[in-house]
């Protein structure tokens, strides 16, 4: 059972990580993301997801030295680019994003997309095993890669991703990902779990919440740690960061939450893997 915004899962390497964390993908840098950081930090989030792409970590970085929360209370998430791919730009990367967020570890290390157009996640993937060999970070993992990409990885990698961060919300649910790294121990986590903002209207989602007096998104969060889905809503606005954690006071129903698996489309939103550059 998720209790709070401090519950964790085990990862397969034995590092725990929190369920609920917040994203800042399209946070701008400076102000923005350092209040973000800042607010979501203040109100018990302990997880932050950024990205070398997103051109904000040096704000997180701040954000999180001007909230005083100690570094090893939280889990911090940053992500390899795709024109970064290859074993030493990747090593070189990684450093980049440490002094950006002027940290001397992160907690998670993802390779960001396959970019299968360019051949290289397998020699990326073993600059994440040096860096966590190293010790320089807790877990590494994966991110927008479908069953066959991660097949390809598996073939000859010496450690298995810990998570796989991809598109997910109720309209695009990935069933068969969803089993495969259920049985290979990789934990799914869920980017875009409000689909941008698209789905909080939804009307199924809105009689569902009415019952338990909640929004459509606090709806879907909940359904996200209800399926075992790490999960990183992304906000600006206080209130919603707020909003969106107070999700561990109500249990949806199994048929309620078979009412939101009814709702998968199976087609994503979002770009496909298959051919981001
Ligand atoms: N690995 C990848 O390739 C990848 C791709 C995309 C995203 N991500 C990660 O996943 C995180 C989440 O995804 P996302 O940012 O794309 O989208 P999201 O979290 O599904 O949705 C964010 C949008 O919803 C709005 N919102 C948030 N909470 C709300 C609430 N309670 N009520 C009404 N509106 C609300 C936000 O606006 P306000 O800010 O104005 O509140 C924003 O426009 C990202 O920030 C990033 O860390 C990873």
């Amino acid at each position: 059972m998720v209790k709070s915004l401090h519950s964790t899962t085990t990862l397969h390497n034995g590092v725990e990580m929190p369920w609920l964390g917040l994203g800042v993908f399209k946070v701008e840098d400076g102000d923005e993301v350092v209040q973000s950081v800042k607010a979501a930090i203040k109100h018990g989030y302990i997880s932050i997801d950024t990205a070398a792409v997103y051109k904000n970590e040096e704000g997180v970085g701040q954000g999180i030295k001007e909230s005083g929360i100690s570094r090893d209370a939280l889990f911090v998430t940053s992500k390899v680019w795709n024109n970064d791919h290859g074993y030493e730009s990747t090593l070189a990367a990684f450093e980049t994003s440490l002094k950006k967020l002027e940290l001397d570890y992160l907690d998670l290390y993802l390779i960001h997309w396959p970019v299968p157009s360019q051949g290289k996640f397998k020699e990326t993937w073993k600059a994440l095993e040096k860096l966590y060999k190293d010790g320089k970070v807790r877990a590494i993992g994966v991110s927008n890669f479908k069953e066959h990409h991660l097949d390809e990885l598996l073939e000859d990698a010496e450690i298995a991703p810990m998570v796989n961060q991809v598109e997910f919300h109720p309209h695009f649910q990935q069933k068969g990902l969803q089993a495969y790294c259920k049985q290979r121990n990789i934990q799914l986590e869920a980017w875009s779990p409000l689909k941008r903002g698209q789905l909080l209207d939804d009307p199924t989602l809105t009689e569902i919440g009415d019952k338990y007096g909640k929004s459509p998104a606090q709806v879907i969060i909940r359904w996200n740690l209800q399926t075992g889905v790490i999960t990183i809503p992304k906000s600006t606005k206080e209130h919603r960061i707020v909003a969106n954690a107070d999700v561990f006071d109500f249990k949806l129903s199994a048929e309620d939450m078979d009412k939101i698996e009814q709702m998968d489309t199976g087609v994503r939103a979002f770009s496909d893997p298959d051919e981001k550059k």
